[in-house]
């Protein structure tokens, strides 16, 4: 049976508990060797990958994105949902709230975008007008649309991390039009795309963002929030893939068409 799907777990989510028969395999990419579990799904195989590690081993500017992307692009994935912990922006954002992101701004440093390194790879100019897939979006907000569980879209701007941000930052985030604030969406979002993967990210509110929020912020509060409203996040996954289907009728596939797809 392929192995059509994807789950990156994100703060909070190390383990693929919605997985019957899970394998653990690893997987050796051009970047290093990526474990990864692979279970079933209502039928259907899917790939789970903790994106921090067990334990939250790796901070957001050392994870191997683009090992990672590469490890679910040659086991045959095509479409993946991303969980990420997010600080909020907004008070209609509230911690305990989903959100399905549908943008984002990037304000990380020093991190590799791109597999197209000139060469042979030749180079990508990949398009972002809608850097998260559209039609599995629009999937997920049908399946959502019964009970209203989730924000229907998100700016998330992505900082470099480890530190959470100054009030500072926060305040010329909104006035930028963000809406959430998190350490890893990119360039994860971005290798998927140039891999013609679909991706989408759901969001999980943590905590409001440094400044809004009345306290300090914690890891552990991100932690602890995230332990009590993980279970909505697995069953929305569970939901959404027992609906797919691995057709990418969407332009997701074609990214890398003007640079030619890679290996
Ligand atoms: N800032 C950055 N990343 C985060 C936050 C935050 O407030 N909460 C969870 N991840």
């Amino acid at each position: 049976m392929a192995i059509n799907y994807g789950v990156i777990g994100g703060t909070g989510v190390y383990n693929p508990q919605i997985l019957t028969n899970i394998e653990e395999l690893t997987v050796e990419t051009p970047y290093g060797e990526i474990p990864v579990k692979v279970g079933v799904l209502s039928g259907k195989k899917v790939a789970f990958l903790a994106r921090h590690g067990q334990g939250h081993a790796i901070p957001p500017h050392k994870i191997n994105y683009r090992g990672n992307i590469m490890a679910l692009k040659q086991l045959g994935v095509k479409k993946i949902l991303a969980t990420q912990a997010v600080g909020s922006l907004r008070k209609t954002m509230a911690p305990g709230h989903l959100v399905l992101l549908d943008q984002f701004i990037d304000f990380t440093k020093g991190r590799i975008q791109t597999f197209y390194e000139g060469g042979e790879a030749g180079v990508l100019h990949v398009d972002m007008t809608q850097p998260y897939c559209p039609n599995l979006r629009e999937e997920i907000l049908a399946l959502c649309s019964r009970d209203n569980t989730i924000h229907k879209q998100g700016t998330y701007v992505c900082t470099e991390g480890p530190r959470f941000e100054t009030p500072a930052e926060i305040k010329m985030f909104v006035n930028w039009g963000g809406d959430l604030v998190g350490m890893t969406s990119v360039p994860e979002v971005v290798l998927a795309r140039e891999l013609g993967m679909c991706y989408v990210g759901i969001a999980m509110v943590t905590n409001y963002a440094a400044g809004i929020s009345e306290a300090n912020l914690t890891h552990q509060e991100v932690v602890e929030t995230m332990a009590n409203n993980v279970s909505k996040l697995q069953s929305l996954i569970m939901d959404v893939i027992a609906s797919l289907d691995e057709k990418q009728d969407c332009q997701c596939y074609l990214a890398n068409q003007e640079a030619g797809s890679l290996g």
